[in-house]
């Protein structure tokens, strides 16, 4: 009862384009570690974590009691003033991007950053140009839907810039599904210099990508690809921008950020989502020439303010005194072959992928690789109903997203993949019933 006056508030007030989870959706009202309760006091364990973003898991107390602290003495300043938090809190990112003599800007949103980091590309190159990946995800402004490659989150087709989409990212409907990583690298790169030569003035901007497209469905290229396509871009003088809202803070368990795999260094990169464990907090990293380029006055309010900053700042620092990346290594490693295992007699499941604590189960019709949606959402019911939250992404809406905290444990993880033993079943009974 609780959920369904919630719900019809809801829908009175907030538009209809920001959808719910659930043909029941419900309100998460408290959470410990993994685990979270919703209004009407089901219990439920988070392997989605509010999209990726309870990164060291839900009421941590280290980042509780930061931001309680913060709030008490100081919640907002301004960026017009010294913001120590967010000073130090620059300074570590810094020390830990891959980037030299970096710098960093904070905003409130990763839609924000990857605005910054467009304008950033775009003020150097002087050029509104921009590469992005097929199948990406980048935000929701209109700069950010015009570099989103995924016709479900293009709500608008007016944008700033002149946009050419790449192919390489989505591997499993790509029309170079066949080739072997090396080949599929090479196809991919030979398309990019094509498409610089035939669909742009050659003066681009920057290409931009995430490392795993997440919205996309956690689809993962091959290693080494965008460091291919960053040499590309280096002869043309091209920026690269790895977009780490949700491969960032060392989720993909091998590496801390995403690009690292691609054996490259960006000019810029951004970051949000788990930094902030669900405060507002995002931004832009850059090398120093390139962040001090920006020639008008250009602020975030409240990015980067006292209270974010200190709690990300805690935030961090737990991230890194617990080796959370290692553990998001070895327990992605367990729930991928458990995972495997529990696919491998399900004709239902075309593709199972991820990087460490990001992965996804792409749902077609038995037989073929036509995508099924309708079997996604009914796993997103199943797997409620026994008391386990996951996502739900891809081009078509068909691919399951897993995405627990960083600081998921051994049991945590088997009881997680005990539901969705239990709910492929169910779907395959209902297939077969049908
Ligand atoms: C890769 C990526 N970039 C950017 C964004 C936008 O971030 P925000 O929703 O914080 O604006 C998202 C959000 O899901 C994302 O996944």
């Amino acid at each position: 009862m609780i959920h369904a006056r919630l719900r019809e508030r809801h829908e009175a007030v907030m538009p209809s384009w920001q959808s719910l989870y659930y043909e029941q959706p419900i309100a998460l009202v408290r959470g410990e570690g993994r685990r979270v309760w919703d209004a009407e006091g089901h219990a439920y364990l988070d392997f989605f974590g509010g999209i990726l973003t309870t990164m060291t898991g839900h009421a941590v107390p280290e980042v509780v009691e930061a931001i309680q602290e913060q709030a008490a003495r100081m919640i907002h300043t301004s960026t017009l003033y010294l913001i120590e938090p967010a000073i130090e809190l620059a300074e570590r990112i810094a020390a830990l991007a891959p980037i030299p003599d970096a710098k960093v800007f904070f905003t409130t949103s990763g839609t924000e950053a990857n605005e910054a980091a467009l304008l950033l590309a775009c003020n150097a190159r002087r050029s509104n140009q921009i590469l992005a990946l097929r199948n990406s995800y980048h935000g929701r402004s209109f700069a950010t839907m015009g570099v989103t490659g995924n016709r479900g989150w293009s709500a608008s087709s007016l944008s700033p810039f002149n946009v050419s989409y790449v192919h390489g990212g989505y591997r499993y409907r790509s029309p170079f599904r066949d080739l072997d990583d090396a080949a599929y690298i090479s196809a991919c790169v030979d398309d990019l210099r094509d498409l610089i030569d035939t669909a742009t003035a050659g003066d681009v901007a920057c290409l931009i990508a995430e490392p795993v497209q997440g919205v996309g469905g956690f689809a993962v290229p091959p290693d080494g690809l965008l460091g291919a396509m960053k040499q590309v871009c280096e002869e043309h003088g091209i920026l690269f921008v790895t977009d780490e809202v949700q491969t960032g803070w060392g989720r993909t368990g091998e590496h801390f950020w995403g690009v690292q795999a691609h054996d490259t260094v960006p000019d810029i990169l951004t970051f949000a989502k788990g930094i902030g464990n669900g405060l507002s907090l995002a931004g832009v990293v850059a090398h120093a020439d390139l962040m001090d380029g920006v020639e008008a006055n250009s602020i975030s309010t409240f990015g980067g303010n006292p209270l974010a900053a200190a709690g990300g700042l805690a935030n961090l620092r737990y991230l890194l005194e617990h080796d959370l990346q290692s553990n998001a290594r070895k327990m992605g490693a367990h729930l991928r072959s458990g995972l495997a295992d529990l696919v491998a007699g399900h004709a239902a499941v075309g593709d199972l992928r991820g990087k460490g604590l990001m992965i996804g189960v792409e749902l077609v019709r038995p037989g073929g690789t036509e995508p099924d949606p309708t079997a996604a959402s009914a796993l997103l019911e199943a797997c409620r109903r026994r008391g386990l939250l996951i996502g739900k992404g891809g081009l078509y809406g068909n691919v399951l997203r897993i995405a627990p905290p960083l600081s998921l444990r051994l049991e945590e993880a088997d009881d997680g993949l005990a539901v969705l033993a239990e709910a492929l079943d169910e779907i395959d009974g209902r297939r077969d019933a049908r």
